[in-house]
């Protein structure tokens, strides 16, 4: 009896020691893990206007120069995010959960970016600089040939000059639609107008060579018709009227 109570006691220690070593470790790497999202994600966001910056220095950044801002798609204004979950919080924004959420989210017409909802608020990022607001960055999401691509746009201080892009998610053919990550095809995008001097979007991605002489191509993927058509889609409608168009026409009007 004595050596069987000895016993239970011996395997009773050794899984309370397990559960307390493996508890301790889900919830380290879960800290972590957070952590490193949300150090991919301002990575992501900096480097959609040019800063290619390490771990410490981009979380300093980020803090230092960005106002991350929620705003209500249907009122073109920001809004206090603190009551709202955390997948719609502008740090921790996350596009899908709150596309797939009824309380947050609304249809899209078919055929427009290839998704069926979108969230009813989305994410916008000042970058601050010495004289106010610098630049804005804007999350972009739709479909290409195989999967939701996401991206980050930014336009420099007129609203209107795109200064880069970043797309941080997408499942295209690596060396085919994949190429929409790649630095080279992201560089094209610099210094492009988005919008002409009505407010209208006018850039686009286009099949074969640029126009010389225009200011608002981007030259397609060749062999990638559909993804490069994708990113033509959800670019023109998040910068158009169902996307930030009134939003930024209001910034732009404020002249702030
Ligand atoms: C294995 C494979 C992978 C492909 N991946 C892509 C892709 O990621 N994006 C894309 O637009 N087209 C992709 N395509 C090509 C499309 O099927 C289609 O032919 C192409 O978009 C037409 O573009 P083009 O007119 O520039 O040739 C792929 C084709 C194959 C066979």
């Amino acid at each position: 009896m004595y050596r069987m109570l000895k016993a239970l006691s011996v395997v009773l220690s050794v899984s309370l020691v397990c559960s307390f070593v493996v508890t301790t470790t889900a919830v380290i790497l879960e800290q972590r893990q957070q952590r490193n999202h949300y150090l991919e994600r301002i990575r992501h966001i900096l480097a959609a206007v040019g800063v290619d910056a390490e771990d410490q220095d981009a979380i300093t950044l980020y803090r230092e120069a960005i106002d991350a801002v929620l705003i209500d798609l249907r009122l073109d204004t920001d809004i206090d995010p603190s009551p709202l979950p955390e997948f719609l919080q502008p740090d921790t924004f996350d596009f899908l959960a709150a596309s797939r959420h009824p309380d947050y989210s609304e249809t899209i017409s078919p055929g427009l970016i290839g998704l069926k909802r979108r969230p009813r608020y989305m994410p916008v990022y000042f970058v601050r600089g010495e004289e106010g607001i610098d630049r804005v960055i804007v999350l972009i999401v739709g479909k290409g040939l195989w999967s939701t691509l996401q991206g980050y746009l930014a336009l420099e201080k007129d609203l209107v000059t795109i200064a880069g892009i970043r797309f941080f998610q997408q499942g295209e053919t690596p060396g085919l639609g994949g190429e929409i990550a790649s630095p080279r095809w992201q560089s094209l995008w610099q210094g492009k107008q988005a919008f002409d001097p009505d407010g209208q979007v006018v850039i686009e991605v286009v099949k074969g060579p640029v126009d010389p002489d225009s200011s608002h191509q981007i030259e397609g993927i060749s062999g990638a018709t559909l993804t490069s058509r994708g990113v033509n889609q959800m670019v023109r409608y998040w910068l158009g009227p169902d996307g930030y168009g009134p939003f930024l026409n209001r910034l732009r009007t404020r002249g702030d």
